[in-house]
């Protein structure tokens, strides 16, 4: 049976994974050396000639990566930043434009808007859902990108990729999706219809808050050589002891994606009850805008939830910082439940911006630890609120 056949927990297991030859050696070998030695001059061994180029522990990462997302070829980037940064540099020229959601990860818009904004590629944010505004915006200028988040961190809002492909190819525009929240295992933007996958691997790949890392997946040779190319000269590629981990932490993604969402469930039910929540967002409830939509492009709903107050900024604060199980830090994706204030914290660059994060509202990364451990977590930092 290929690689390619087979179900999700296997290819996540087997792809790129092939056992050592000489010692037979069940997890392939770890590949430090950044360079290769040459059968006389330019005769390379496999075509490995220097680390930034080609590394066989990188190369299996990208075989799995691109195994899961079920296209023909991976990326592997020092962070999810730098392969954004690539990936634009590869398809985008100043001139070009890129219509992205308006609720889009922080790090991204500052990226597209403060960094490549000054090379000339400029950027207009919409509410994705709106599938007329982002054809408007589309029109109204060179756009080469739709660039979107589903589901958005940290607003949490679901978009028809389907459907926002044909917007984008019937402009002549590339689709990328950042599946950073949902994860290959939950939902697969190619099979969609999108032409780009982006990754933070930091995130559920990695799936253990010890390794950065990003990708790029693709399902078009031509497209694929562009990225290579940049991904070569730019260099930002991931070191073989991070890709070691990266490829490791994938190979259980699967089993930790069903536990983090049945986890988030768990909250999210819970918090819907209680007289201090303002709003829930997440998709996995029936009342959320995208929960049909979510059903139909997504496996289950994932470990991500965020949590709006009626106490406002205060009370928001107050549950962040008295936590016990829920750690208040930066990320997501993690096997360790983490609780984040957007607005001060990952999304603090956007603060004033169309792109700002209400303050009263908190971002749960849901882990794998007991629900129960994390619903008594929860209720106790509660009682802190009208203390
Ligand atoms: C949705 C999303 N995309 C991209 C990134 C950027 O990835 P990295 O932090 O690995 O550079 C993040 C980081 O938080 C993210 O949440």
């Amino acid at each position: 049976m290929s690689a390619h056949e087979a179900g999700f927990n296997t290819r996540a297991v087997h792809a790129g994974q092939d056992f050592e030859p000489r010692t037979g050696a069940v997890v392939p070998p770890l590949h430090f050396s950044s360079t290769y030695a040459q059968d006389g001059i330019g005769g390379l061994r496999d075509g490995y000639e220097y680390g930034r180029g080609g590394n066989p522990t990188r190369d299996s990462l990208q075989e799995q990566l691109a195994a899961l997302e079920g296209g023909s070829h991976a990326f592997s980037f020092s962070s999810g930043l730098a392969a954004e940064d690539s990936l634009i540099r590869a398809i985008a020229r100043p001139g070009d434009h890129i219509v992205l959601g308006n609720d889009a990860y922080g790090g991204s818009y500052r990226l597209i808007n403060r960094v490549l904004g000054e090379w000339g590629i400029g950027n207009t944010p919409v509410d994705m859902s709106d599938l007329d505004g982002v054809r408007a915006a589309v029109a109204a200028h060179k756009t080469r990108i739709v660039w979107v988040e589903t589901p958005s961190n940290p607003m949490m809002r679901i978009t028809d990729i389907e459907a926002l492909a044909a917007v984008a190819h019937d402009a002549g525009a590339l689709l990328v999706v950042d599946n950073t929240f949902a994860s290959p295992y939950l939902q697969n933007p190619l099979a969609l219809g999108a032409d780009v996958v982006v990754h933070s691997t930091t995130k559920y790949i990695g799936g253990h808050s010890d390794v950065v890392g990003g990708a790029v997946v693709v399902n078009d040779a031509e497209l694929a050589e562009k990225i290579g190319f940049v991904q070569f000269a730019v260099g930002a590629v991931s070191g073989p002891m991070d890709a070691f981990l990266t490829t490791r932490g994938l190979k259980t993604l699967g089993v930790r994606m069903d536990r983090h969402s049945e986890n988030a469930q768990a909250v999210a039910e819970w918090l819907l009850q209680r007289p201090e929540v303002e709003a829930v967002l997440y998709p996995g409830l029936p009342d959320h805008p995208g929960h049909e939509l979510a059903k139909k492009q997504m496996k289950k709903f994932g470990g991500m939830v965020s949590v709006q107050f009626k106490g406002g900024e205060a009370a928001a604060r107050t549950v962040a910082e008295n936590t016990k199980v829920f750690t208040l830090a930066e990320s997501l994706g993690g096997i360790e439940s983490l609780m984040n204030y957007p607005s001060e914290m990952t999304h603090a660059s956007v603060k004033g911006t169309e792109l700002a994060v209400p303050v009263n509202l908190l971002r749960l990364s849901c882990g794998i630890e007991d629900a129960e451990d994390l619903i008594a977590d929860l209720e106790q930092a509660f009682a802190a609120i009208s203390g």
